[in-house]
């Protein structure tokens, strides 16, 4: 059951309302740890790194079960601040616990993240900031020892680079800080936004979420709440470009087209018909998309890195030759073998890709991450005849029932 059996050229067409952000969901439940009474988390994607979440904080003593689409947590019996070193590996938001363990229990002990194979990937900007606001940080082996004896502080924290992560990790530990903390240089990302509301709602005084500065007053104590978790762009923009690819009309229910700007203007330059409203966005148009000039990734509002590869396979089947610049990650070109199997006319150079486009044809092909393994089913959805795509399990930490959503939009998909 590691792979799937894609047959191409079927458009995907119909309405689907997205499943809820996977980058929203995994700190929201990180934040939990900061709070002494029940949540309800709604609209809760049932990823496998969903999944390894809950089993993080089962291991620390929270209960969690699962209602349908939400998550019903209570963390009133946490007790332990260590996370196993198979837990911390299975993904790269095993570290952004490290804040709310820190806060509500003064020690935190964890490995390095696990997570996409992007690049390096350190966390010393999550480890300045902590340490900026009182934390102690050891080494012993590969594992991390965190402490704060005398408790965090609030601190002044200008960050060199708008890390996600760090932003995350940052502002839940500021949350129950004593004093103030001003973060400078912050990430600006939807889903940071969607934490603080979390957070705010749970007692926690947060100003500034969204833009560069973000004014955190710690709380002597939060409390759980009911919330509900926003739609996943990065999701959305994924099942947007398979209707373009294959000549579909689709509309999707559920996201903010404002959280989409970017990579939307990019796909309506491509001829592409693309309409939007308040919490939906349809694209339609049979003739094949135009080339795209140049797709330039940065943090938000700048194109969002996690769309770049999905574009890659856009660009395979595009007219004329379209030009990327990645400037977040080493490695975001991961998927350009396997694209180059099924007939794509890729020029590379260290961050810089160039497309030209072309007739894609099936190929056994295998995901090396998940935004990759994304891309590799969407240049199959579009290619002559059949696509392998292996190494599935990368796919699917991100995607809500990938291989059914795509079938009853349409796809000649399976799974084995
Ligand atoms: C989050 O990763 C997302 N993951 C990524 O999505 C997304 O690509 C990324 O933000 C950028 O938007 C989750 O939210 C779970 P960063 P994160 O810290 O927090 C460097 C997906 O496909 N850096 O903003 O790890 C780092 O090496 C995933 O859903 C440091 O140097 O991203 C990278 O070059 C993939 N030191 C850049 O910053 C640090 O301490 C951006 O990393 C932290 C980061």
């Amino acid at each position: 059951m590691d792979h799937y059996i894609i047959r191409g050229k079927r458009r995907l067409s119909g309405e689907l309302t997205v499943q809820g952000a996977k980058n929203s969901l995994l700190p929201v439940l990180a934040a939990v740890v900061l709070t002494d009474g029940k949540s309800l988390i709604r609209n809760a994607p049932d990823l496998t790194d969903t999944e390894s979440a809950v089993c993080i904080l089962r291991e620390l003593g929270c209960s969690v079960v699962r209602q349908g689409r939400d998550l019903l947590i209570d963390p009133s019996n946490l007790s332990s601040a260590e996370i196993s070193p198979t837990l911390c590996r299975s993904m790269r938001s095993s570290v952004v616990f490290l804040g709310p363990l820190l806060a509500r229990c003064q020690k935190a002990v964890l490995s390095l993240p696990g997570g996409c194979r992007l690049g390096e990937r350190p966390i010393d900007l999550h480890l300045a900031g902590l340490t900026k606001m009182g934390a102690e940080i050891l080494w012993e082996d590969d594992r991390l020892i965190c402490t704060a004896p005398a408790g965090l502080k609030g601190a002044e924290i200008t960050m060199p680079f708008p890390s996600v992560g760090a932003t995350e990790n940052l502002m839940m530990a500021a949350a129950l800080a004593k004093g103030t903390t001003l973060l400078t240089g912050c990430a600006k990302e939807p889903e940071i936004v969607d934490l603080a509301a979390f957070l705010n709602r749970c007692g926690a005084r947060i100003e500034g979420s969204g833009s560069t500065v973000m004014r955190i007053t710690g709380a002597d104590r939060l409390s759980g709440c009911a919330y509900s978790i926003m739609g996943d762009r990065i999701a959305a923009m994924t099942y947007l470009i398979a209707a373009a690819m294959t000549g579909g009309d689709l509309t999707l229910r559920g996201i903010d087209p404002r959280h989409l700007a970017q990579p939307l203007q990019k796909l309506s330059g491509t001829g592409k018909i693309l309409s939007v409203g308040k919490d939906f966005c349809r694209i339609a148009g049979t003739v094949p998309p135009k080339s795209i000039p140049m797709i330039a990734t940065g943090p938000y509002p700048a194109f969002p890195t996690d769309c770049l590869p999905l574009f890659l396979s856009l660009a395979a089947v595009s007219q004329g030759t379209s030009v990327f610049w990645e400037r977040v990650f080493e490695n975001r070109y991961a998927s350009c073998g396997d694209l180059a199997k099924m007939g794509a006319v890729i020029y590379r150079s260290e961050r810089a890709a160039a497309i030209r486009g072309s007739h894609l044809h099936g190929a056994a092909v295998s995901a090396q991450d998940l935004r990759g393994g994304a891309g590799l089913v969407l240049a199959a959805l579009a290619a002559e005849g059949t696509t392998t795509v292996s190494n599935i399990a990368w796919i699917e930490r991100g995607y809500e029932r990938f291989c059914e959503t795509l079938s009853d939009l349409g796809a000649e998909i399976r799974k084995e």
